[in-house]
Formats: structure tokens, sequence, C-alpha cells
């Protein structure tokens, strides 16, 4: 049996003979992105065979590299999640594998662009996928690039004909002005359904699994909703720090790193209400909603409601770590957070009055994401004098890294005469379920490119929604010089975010 056969992920997957003849171009194919994430992906859809027929794949960068494929089965030998290399998945990828050099804004790529992947698509009328691992600043000028050298067509009608999507990375811009900016540009020469704005938290399987938690079972809709919820907490914890890459934090921080869009995407999926179909736009649509019911934080506010902090010197995973403010290429002064947490409300029927907390830090205790619901409390103690007690409420915890699953805390009798009463999970781990290493986020993204399935990409008034809601925080904190508050490395956080809270509730520690 080969590796399709024998994958048990296999099932409800789009294979090779379902997504159409498709060559994927990167711009960046230099940069760690490449190496890390899209590269081992692919390698990966190729060994579990996803990944279509005549498939080809060009890298575009300045840098000349005059062995792409060897470098490329370098990074894969790395980063790859699936060791070793399997050499009859990787010669089959390194035939179909060339690389183009060239500056961005010269038209001179384009044309050389357009003749290797004539070489490789052999006359055939293929699909293509433009991946832009690249700078926000040079997204624009690419696009143009491929626009007037006719590598991207306006879409046709025809459901049959060959297409060419655009996948853009994050950060899609730093601010609503220039997240908007970049949406006309790109929509200058582009359809929006040729845009697909990346958020690799959406590949993620949890994340995904959301919806069908909520929206593929009957017993926990009913309850997901503020009848019964008291409130709930989001959180995206890393343990690492800013890895080398000081320069960039300081212009960006966690809050626009994280919080603007991973954050916010795991907000929407637990907070939308069902869309009426499995349909991009109609799961889209339900997520927009949400976004647009976030009550706004500004001014003043803002500081009651808002909590950001920086990483002091601490030990993490049982090492010394530095501070943030002494990390590489870090103003000493520096004011940029590499925590923030928040006190949010959806207004809308749904949640009316729920408190959404959500934070995001970086060297925390430890690597872990995660969607907490917390229920209310019971209307009447039945075992109040009954030892253990019934204190803590219901809490449904929908893991989403790492150790991905879902567990429900409830009460129980502890065996025996008596009535002790003890709280114990229900718990469901992926891994001992499927017993199978996950796909990788990129692996599910890249295929649904390439098949034209944008549901799980950010639409354009998504991504503006999600600045809308993000700009007037940061814009109070520059406004009123707001406090930033520091917190230990390896701990959970600064204790003010605890002020963010109603009295009675706690952030976990999970
Ligand atoms: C990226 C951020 O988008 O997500 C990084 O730029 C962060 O700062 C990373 O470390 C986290 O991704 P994951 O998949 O490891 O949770």
């Amino acid at each position: 049996m080969n590796a399709w056969e024998t994958n048990p992920l296999r099932e409800g997957m789009p294979d090779e003979r379902t997504v159409k003849p498709t060559a994927l171009i990167i711009f960046g194919a230099s940069g760690d992105l490449t190496r890390r994430k899209i590269l081992p992906a692919i390698y990966n859809l190729g060994l579990s065979r996803l990944l279509p027929g005549r498939f080809a794949l060009v890298g575009v960068a300045r840098r000349a590299k005059p062995d792409f494929a060897r470098e490329m089965k370098e990074a894969v030998a790395k980063f790859s999640r699936r060791k070793p290399i399997d050499e009859a998945t990787w010669s089959e990828l390194e035939k179909g594998m060339a690389y183009v050099q060239g500056e961005f804004n010269d038209p001179a790529t384009y044309t050389r662009l357009a003749e290797e992947l004539a070489r490789l698509e052999r006359g055939s009328n293929q699909s293509r996928v433009f991946y832009l691992a690249v700078a926000p600043s040079e997204v624009p000028s690419i696009v143009k690039g491929l626009c007037a050298a006719k590598l991207v067509v306006p879409p046709s009608p025809d459901p049959d004909a060959s297409y060419q999507h655009v996948v853009v990375e994050k950060p899609f811009g730093e601010d609503l002005a220039s997240a908007r900016a970049l949406n006309r540009e790109l929509l200058a020469c582009l359809d929006e359904r040729q845009i697909y704005r990346i958020d690799h938290y959406l590949g993620k399987e949890t994340v995904q699994n959301l919806l069908v938690f909520r929206f593929g079972n009957t017993i926990f809709e009913p309850l997901w909703s503020r009848n019964h919820i008291s409130h709930v907490q989001i959180t995206v914890a890393e343990d690492i720090g800013v890895e080398g890459r000081g320069k960039f934090y300081e212009q960006v921080g966690i809050t626009r790193d994280i919080v603007q869009n991973h954050a916010l995407q795991i907000l929407t999926m637990m907070a939308m209400e069902p869309p009426s179909s499995w349909d991009a736009n109609a799961v889209r649509d339900e997520k927009v909603k949400v976004l647009r019911a976030l009550r706004p934080i500004r001014g003043p506010e803002v500081l009651e409601r808002t909590v950001r902090a920086q990483y002091r010197a601490g030990t993490v995973r049982g090492d010394k770590v530095i501070g943030y403010r002494e990390e590489p290429d870090v103003d000493p002064k520096s004011k940029t957070e590499t925590f923030v947490a928040m006190s949010l409300r959806i207004d809308d029927f749904r949640w009316g009055g729920v408190p959404f907390y959500l934070r995001a830090g970086k060297r925390l205790a430890k690597r872990h994401a995660e969607v907490a619901l917390h229920f209310k409390p019971l209307p009447h103690r039945l075992f109040r004098d009954a030892p253990g007690g019934q204190d803590e409420p219901n809490v449904l915890v929908v893991r989403i890294q790492p150790d991905e699953g879902i567990s429900l805390r409830f009460a129980t009798k502890v065996p025996g005469g008596g009535m002790s009463m003890r709280n114990v999970a229900m718990d469901f781990r992926y891994g001992t379920t499927f017993g199978s290493s996950t796909p990788e986020a990129y692996e599910r993204l890249i295929l649904d490119a390439m098949r034209a399935d944008p549901t799980l990409f950010t639409r354009a008034d998504e991504v503006e929604a999600q600045w809308g809601f993000i700009d007037p925080i940061l814009e109070a904190w520059r406004k009123f010089d707001a406090p930033i508050a520091t917190y230990e490395a390896g701990s959970w956080g600064p204790s003010e975010a605890d002020q963010l809270l109603t009295p009675g509730d706690s952030w976990r520690c999970p």
C-alpha cells in the first residue's frame, strides 16, 4: 500500500484526481517561510498523493540560486513533519522544479517566468497559484508585474477553465488605512475570487474543528450562548521569544502579529452564527458579522479594557532567558508589547453581556492555544455541603495546540459511601483518536488555493473589519502613552491582566 492509501486522514480529502493540473510559483523563494513551511508542506502533500498531476514548482527571488532544488531538499529534510525524505516523492517533485532570478519590479523577471512556465507546462493550459511569501511592501509591484505580463487574467465564467490565484501572506497591512490601500491595489487588477489572504491559523485542524464541533453535532450548539455561558477565554500563548526578529517585532508588537489575525479568527469561529451552507462566502459573511458586532474599544476606555506588557528576564522550560528590552535590535526603552490581554464584548443576541477575555503573549509558561467556555454557576447548589463541593462551574476547553483536543470538566461523585465530589474531565485527543501526525496548516491552505476553495482565507472586508477593531486600541495606547506592564519570562503574564476580569473570574493556567 502506498502513503495515500494508508493515510487515515485522507477520508473526504481531495486527492490528485480532483485537483486540476497546477503550477505553484513562490515569490520570495529564498526566504525563511519557503524553507520552513511552504516546501515542507508541498513535499508532504506529495507524500500523501494530494498534489495535482503535472505539478510544477517555480521559485522566484532576487538572489542567484544555482542549486535551488538541492537547497529545497535540505530544507525539507530539516523541517518536514515526516522524515526521512521519501526519495521517490522528492524526485517526482524535483522534475517539475525551476528557479527564476530577478527583481520583482523588473518586467524581464515576468518574461522569464512566463518562459519557464511554458516549458514546464508543455503547452497545456494549467492553473497557477502565485504564492507571495514576501514583505507586504513588495506585494503591489509583483501583482502589477503578473497582470502586465498576463500571467494572471480575469477569471473565466467557465467552471472548467484553468485559473490563477494569488496567495498573500500576513501581515496584511499595518493598520486599517494600509490594509485598505493594499486591498485597492490588489483589486485594481485581480478579482476578489483570485485573492487568497493567508492566516495560517485557519489551516489548523483544531480551528476548523471548532465549526464541526459546533455545527456538526446537535448537543453543543444549544449551550453555545449567553443562556449558558458566563464567559469565554481565548489564549494564544507561546514560550518562544522574538527569535532574533527584534527589528520586525519593534515595528509590529503582538497585537498586530497575533491578535489582529490569529486570535480574532479563533474568536470569530467560536462566536459566529451557523452559515447556511459550507460555502466560502456564506462562512465568511458570518465571520464578518461577528467582527462588526465587536464592541469598539476606543479612547480612554482602552486603558480599562486592555493591558499591554513586555517580558522581563526569566526561566522558560528550565533555561534562563533575557528580557525583551535586552533582545538584539530592540530599543532598551521600547514600548512594544509582547503580551496583550483584552476584555471584549460581542453585541449581538447570542453573546450580549458575555465577557470574552482574550490574551496572547510571547515567553509565557508554555506554548498553548485554546478556547475555554466557562458555563454559568448552578442555579441551586444541591450538594453544597458535600466534601469537594460544587464551586467550580463546568468548563469546555477546545485545545488548539499542542495536545490538540477537547475536554469537558464536570463534577462527579467520588465512589464510596457518603457524598463526596470531585471535578473530572472527559477528554478527546486527536493524537490518540486519529493516531497520525496531523497535516500542517500550510498543507491544507496550499491545497485549498490549488483547488479554488477560499473558505479558509480572509476576505477583503474581513481583514478590514479586523483592523477596524484593532486600530483604535493601538491609537489610544499611543495617544495616552499607556503604561506597559512587565512579566517574568516563563510566567502566565502580568498581574495587571487580572484587573480586566469580572470579580470572581480568573485566567486559566492550562
Ligand atoms: C506567526 C507570528 O504568524 O505565528 C509568529 O508572526 C508566531 O510571531 C507564529 O510565532 C505562531 O504560529 P504557530 O503556528 O506556531 O502557533
